[in-house]
C-alpha cells in the first residue's frame, strides 16, 4: 500500500482524483480548511477503497497553516504510521471574484491560495516524498494569453510575486480578479519546471509535472460567481460556445482521473517539467506558455517566494537547494 497527499481532495476535480485513487487502492492523506468537509469524504473514500484516510486541516492561504499541516505528516511517517508518500498533489486553488482580499499573512489572496502556500507545502513535504515519487501541480490553460482560455480569463501578467502579493495595495488599482488568477497558474507551472530541474540536478528521482485540467464546469470553481453564471456555465449552450472559442474542455470525472493518473500510473514516472493538458477525452503533454518556459524569471519567483514564506534554513531540503 502506499499514499498520496493531495489538497483539496474533497471537491471538484480532486474529489474525482481521491475516488480513483482509493479504487486503486491507494492510502490518502486529505489536506483541506473544513475538517467536517472531509470526514464526510473520508468515509466515503474508506468504504469505497477498503483504505486509510488520514484528514490534516490545512488553508494553503496561511503560512502558519501550511507549516502545522506539514508538521502533522511528518510526524505521522517518522512514527511508521503512514509510508512515505507515493505523491504530493498540490490541487487547491480558486479564482477570487468580488473586492480584493488578503491573506492572514497580509498577502493577495489568490497568490497566497493558489502559489504561496503549495510552494511551501513543495520544500517542507520534500523529504517525506518516497526516492521515486512525484509532486503534480494542478495549473490552469488559462495561464497563456495566447489561448481563448488566456483571453477569456483575463491574460496573465509578469510573474512577479513581490507585486503579485502587495497587489492592490496604497490606492493602486488592482489587477482584476480572473488576471490574478491566470497569472497565479502562470506562477504555479513555473514552480513545476523549476522544481523539476532542481530536483533533476540534484540527481533526485522524484518527478515534478503540471497539469491544466481543462475548463471543468460541475465543480466549485466559479462559486464566486453570480448564480446566473454559475447555471448558465453547466449548461450544454455553454460547453458548445466555449468548444467553438476553442477553450479547453473536460469533464470533472475524467480530469479527476487524469490527475490520478499523472500522480501515480507508470507511465508517467519519466515526466518530470512537463506540462500535461486534458482536453476532450485526452491526456497529453502539450507545451505551455511562453513566458514559463524562461528560466531567469523562474529563478526571480523561487527566490522571491523564498523570501515571501520565510524559508528557514532547515525547511530547506538538500535537493532542492
Ligand atoms: N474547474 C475548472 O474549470 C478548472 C480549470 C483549470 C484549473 N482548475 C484548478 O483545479 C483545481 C481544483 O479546482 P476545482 O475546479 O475542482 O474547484 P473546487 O471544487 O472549488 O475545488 C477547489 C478546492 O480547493 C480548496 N481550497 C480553496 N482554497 C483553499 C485554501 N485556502 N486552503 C485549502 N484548500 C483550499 C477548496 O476547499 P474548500 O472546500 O475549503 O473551499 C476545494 O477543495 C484548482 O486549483 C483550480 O484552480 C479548475
Amino acid at each position: 500500500m502506499t499514499t498520496v497527499f493531495i489538497t483539496g481532495g474533497h471537491s471538484g476535480i480532486g474529489l474525482e482524483c481521491s475516488r480513483q485513487l482509493a479504487l486503486r487502492g491507494i492510502n490518502l492523506v486529505l489536506a483541506g480548511r473544513s475538517a467536517a468537509r472531509m470526514q464526510a469524504v473520508a468515509d466515503e473514500l474508506r468504504t469505497l477503497g477498503g483504505i486509510t484516510v488520514t484528514t490534516v486541516e490545512l488553508d494553503t492561504s496561511s503560512l502558519a497553516s501550511v507549516r502545522a499541516a506539514a508538521t502533522t505528516c511528518a510526524s505521522h511517517i517518522e512514527r511508521g504510521e503512514m509510508e512515505p508518500l507515493r505523491a504530493l498533489i498540490c490541487n487547491a486553488g480558486g479564482r477570487f471574484d468580488g473586492e480584493i482580499s488578503y491573506s492572514v499573512d497580509g498577502y493577495e489572496l489568490t497568490f497566497a491560495t493558489n502559489c504561496l502556500g503549495h510552494f511551501l507545502l513543495v520544500e517542507l513535504l520534500l523529504p517525506t516524498i518516497a526516492a521515486d515519487g512525484r509532486i503534480v501541480f494542478t495549473a490552469s490553460g488559462t495561464h497563456d494569453p495566447d489561448t481563448a482560455d488566456g483571453r477569456l480569463a483575463g491574460a496573465a501578467v509578469e510573474p512577479d510575486a513581490i507585486s503579485l502579493v502587495t497587489d492592490g495595495k496604497n490606492g493602486a488599482k488592482p489587477l482584476s480578479a480572473g488576471k490574478r488568477y491566470s497569472t497565479s497558474k502562470l506562477c504555479t507551472v513555473m514552480y513545476a519546471y523549476e522544481t523539476a530541474r532542481r530536483l533533476g540536478r540534484s540527481g533526485s528521482a522524484i518527478a515534478a509535472i503540471a497539469y491544466d485540467p481543462g475548463s471543468v464546469p460541475d465543480t466549485g470553481f466559479l462559486r464566486d460567481m453570480p448564480r446566473a453564471v454559475q447555471w448558465l456555465s453547466k449548461t450544454k449552450l455553454f460547453r458548445w460556445t466555449s468548444k467553438r472559442l476553442g477553450v479547453t474542455t473536460s469533464t470533472v470525472a475524467f480530469s479527476g482521473a487524469a490527475l490520478a493518473d499523472l500522480a501515480t500510473d507508470e507511465h508517467y514516472a519519466t515526466a518530470s517539467g512537463e506540462y500535461f493538458q486534458a482536453r476532450e477525452g485526452q491526456l497529453s503533454a502539450v507545451r505551455s506558455s511562453t513566458t514559463s518556459y524562461d528560466h531567469q524569471r523562474a529563478l526571480t519567483l523561487w527566490n522571491d517566494s523564498m523570501q515571501l514564506v520565510g524559508l528557514l534554513p532547515h525547511e530547506r531540503p538538500a535537493e532542492l537547494h
